[in-house]
């Protein structure tokens, strides 16, 4: 258990999951535990007697981008615009591409993009970034987004997950291949 976390328990890095499912994005068991993998991340749901209690870790690595919704980020109803997360996922995909390709890159796509749950103004975001594919000229990114709740209860939620390509170009704007 994690100090200030009580229902926070931390695996170690590139433990397995014991799911037999490793590289699967989403392992899940029918026996009232659900195991969710992205990478290195593991979302683990206990169900106890009388109640649901949901454990969930941040992944290992440090997030590309970690940010707090203001009320100017949200939507008519208050809650933060899909709009809004959409462009910070495209930053932090943007980061990762950018480094793997050494130079500027343009998205091209974005090939799926899921909103898990609602996010609120005042959760704190991390965007995790991982590379999913590098092509002649051309850098796939998967993006996960965690949000820890402004509440101070340290709860913490996949709200999003996408996949975007990001194509390296030169300074003609035209794509260029992406170095070894
Ligand atoms: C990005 C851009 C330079 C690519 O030019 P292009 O002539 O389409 O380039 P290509 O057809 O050679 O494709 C380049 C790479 O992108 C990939 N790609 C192109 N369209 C794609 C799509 N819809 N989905 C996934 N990948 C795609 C190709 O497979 C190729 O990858 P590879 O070299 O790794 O095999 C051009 O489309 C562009 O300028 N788009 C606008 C970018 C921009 O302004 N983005 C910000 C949005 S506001």
């Amino acid at each position: 258990m994690e100090a200030g976390h009580p229902h926070l328990a931390r695996r170690p890095r590139n433990q397995g999951n014991g799911s037999g499912l490793a590289g699967n994005r989403f392992a899940e068991r029918a026996t009232g535990r659900k195991q969710y993998d992205f990478g290195d991340y593991r979302a683990l749901s206990f169900l106890a007697i009388g109640e649901t209690m949901t454990t969930i870790t941040l992944p290992e690595e440090d997030p590309m981008l970690r940010v707090v919704p203001l009320p100017a980020d949200a939507n008519m109803y208050g809650d933060v615009f899909g709009g809004w997360i959409m462009s910070q996922a495209d930053i932090a995909g943007a980061i990762a591409a950018s480094r793997r390709a050494r130079g500027r890159v343009a998205t091209v796509a974005v090939t799926s993009f899921v909103f898990h749950e609602p996010v609120f103004v005042g959760d704190l975001l991390s965007f995790y970034a991982r590379l999913q594919r590098v092509g002649r000229t051309s850098v796939t990114v998967d993006i996960a987004v965690f949000t820890e709740r402004g509440n101070g209860t340290g709860e913490i939620i996949r709200v999003t997950e996408a996949t975007l390509v990001y194509v390296h170009i030169g300074p003609d704007r035209r794509p260029r291949p992406v170095p070894e």
